[in-house]
């Protein structure tokens, strides 16, 4: 997979794409990514790439000349999924991150100031948002979209399940996880977990994920069928309250 950035501020990638898993990712071969500056395709004097907005308003507005001739140069003709990443885009789900996954090419392009000219919409496939709030530029939420994106590429994982095993992918959040010592300054690990009775601890953290969800998400859970072994579970846990 090749993944363009194309953003006023290069700088605040390599650390993130060059760290942890991404950072494998990238020198394994599975992603390339490269970032492209805008302002180098600033066609004016002073490398201007943003002005006042029409019509009155707060702020500054990136021009669209610049992203025009930066897209153009970084695809050359070839194609890609070419993605704004705003705030009023469509909500960056495990579902949309897994078909990114399966494109070939993606064009991010990163927002900052008060937005982009308008008429960028005609070089885009589709905005993209992640989450109901405002940042001061696309470049972070680029990055998240990467990361999320990579998550579903074979091979980014170290295990082929782990994405679709996490909070979201079922609906739920995670139920809660335990490692080393099983007793931690006299907070034992509960007792279900090392049992070795697998069917067991499938319907306990089922059980567990259904009520840190009713907890933290409530809208989530909806229409969820327990096992009985579940609701025995789930039932244990309210008489433990
Ligand atoms: C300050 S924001 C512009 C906000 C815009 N004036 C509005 O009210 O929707 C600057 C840039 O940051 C990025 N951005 C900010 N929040 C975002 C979010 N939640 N998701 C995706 N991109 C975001 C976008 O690229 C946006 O163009």
């Amino acid at each position: 997979m090749q993944i363009d950035i194309l953003t006023l501020f290069p700088e605040m990638f390599p650390g993130v794409l060059g760290s942890s898993i991404i950072g494998r990712a990238v020198r394994n071969g599975l992603v390339r990514v490269e970032t492209h500056n805008i302002r180098d395709y600033a066609a004016n004097k002073h490398k201007k790439t943003d002005d006042y907005p029409f019509g009155g308003g707060n702020g500054l507005v990136m021009m669209a000349q610049p992203i025009y001739d930066c897209m153009r140069a970084v695809l050359r003709g070839q194609s890609a999924r070419r993605i704004l990443l705003s705030p009023r885009g469509k909500p960056l789900t495990p579902a949309l991150a897994r078909d990114l996954a399966r494109e070939l090419r993606l064009a991010l392009l990163c927002g900052h100031y008060e937005g982009v000219d308008e008429r960028v919409m005609d070089i885009v496939d589709e905005e993209i948002c992640i989450g109901d709030y405002v940042l001061t530029g696309g470049e972070l939420p680029a990055m998240v979209l990467i990361d999320c994106v990579l998550r579903f590429v074979p091979g980014v994982l170290g295990c082929g399940l782990c994405a679709e095993e996490e909070s979201f992918s079922d609906g739920l959040l995670e139920y809660p996880q335990y490692t080393r010592p099983a007793d931690f300054r006299g907070k034992k690990v509960p007792e279900i977990l090392l049992n070795g009775n697998h069917a067991h601890i499938k319907a306990w953290r089922r059980a567990q994920a259904v009520k840190k969800t009713e907890a933290a998400r409530p809208g989530l859970v909806s229409d969820i069928t327990l096992t009985k072994l579940e609701k025995r579970f789930m039932q244990e846990m309210e008489d433990g309250e």
